[in-house]
Parts: C-alpha cells; sequence; structure tokens
C-alpha cells in the first residue's frame, strides 16, 4: 500500500468544488488517511515549493498558495502516488485529459485545482510537512 499527498488548491477550494472532487476521491477507492483544511503562510508555502524557488513562477505560486484556505489530504491506495496523478490530469487544464480533476476544475497551470506527490520521495516530504503522526493514525 502506497501513501501521496494531495491539495484542493485554493481556487478549487473558494470555488467550492472541495465536495465533488472528494467524491471522486472516494469513487476511484483511495482511503482518506489524513485531511484538514489549512490557510498556508506565504512562509509556509515557499517551504513546501522550496524545489522550485529558482523558477520565474515561484512568487506567483506561493502568493495563490497562501491567498486562501485549501484542503490536505494523505491518500492511500495501491499505486497511489500515479493513480492520484492520473486521476489529476496535466500540470496544465488545456492540456490534460476529459474527466480528470484538472480539466474539470482547473482554470490555468497557475491555478489547476489540485496538487499531487510526484514521486515516492516527494510524498516522504510533503506528509510530514503538514501532518504528524498522530494525525495519521487508523
Ligand atoms: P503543482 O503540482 O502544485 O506543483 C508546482 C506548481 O507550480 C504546479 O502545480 C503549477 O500550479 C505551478 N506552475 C507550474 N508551472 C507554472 C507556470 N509556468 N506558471 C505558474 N505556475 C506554474
Amino acid at each position: 500500500m502506497e501513501r501521496t499527498f494531495a491539495i484542493i488548491k485554493p481556487d478549487a477550494f473558494a470555488a467550492d468544488h472541495a465536495g465533488k472532487i472528494l467524491a471522486r476521491i472516494y469513487a476511484e477507492g483511495f482511503k482518506v488517511v489524513g485531511l484538514k483544511k489549512i490557510f498556508m503562510s506565504k512562509v509556509e508555502a515557499e517551504g513546501f515549493y522550496y524545489v522550485h524557488k529558482e523558477r520565474p513562477f515561484f512568487g506567483e505560486l506561493t502568493d495563490f498558495m497562501s491567498s486562501g484556505p485549501c484542503v490536505v489530504m494523505v491518500l492511500e491506495a495501491p499505486g497511489a502516488i500515479k493513480k492520484w496523478r492520473d486521476l489529476m490530469g496535466a500540470t496544465d487544464p488545456a492540456k490534460a485529459d476529459a474527466g480528470t480533476l484538472r480539466k474539470e476544475f482547473g482554470t490555468s497551470i497557475g491555478e489547476n485545482a489540485t496538487h499531487g506527490s510526484d514521486a515516492p520521495e516527494t510524498a516522504a516530504f510533503e506528509i510530514p510537512y503538514f501532518f504528524s503522526g498522530l494525525e495519521l493514525l487508523g
């Protein structure tokens, strides 16, 4: 069994899409091991996305992620990392396949509704960034 880290980003949360996205998560067979609504600070967003700190969009990305509440989650399933990335679709909603979350709920490459870990090492950083072990029991 594998775990991945997922976010319902501020654009999707503000547009009241969290319920529909969660329904898709359950329908696809993920176990939701951790879930909470948070309002990330700019500093927390910068720490979370530090791998992108040299990218031209880093300021825009971290402003957006700290612009409103979001939902952070730990999802469990066989092959959870790829399974969640497949459900999200391509980073750019315009390039995402029909039926994916980013196609349905994303509006631009920056405001793309959801985030997911891209590799086991990334999940190993991202999960404990927002969740303590105690929050992931059961
Ligand atoms: P995410 O999966 O959260 O990981 C990094 C994020 O950076 C990505 O989703 C996009 O939302 C964002 N991103 C990637 N490329 C760009 C870009 N060219 N302009 C703005 N944001 C971007």
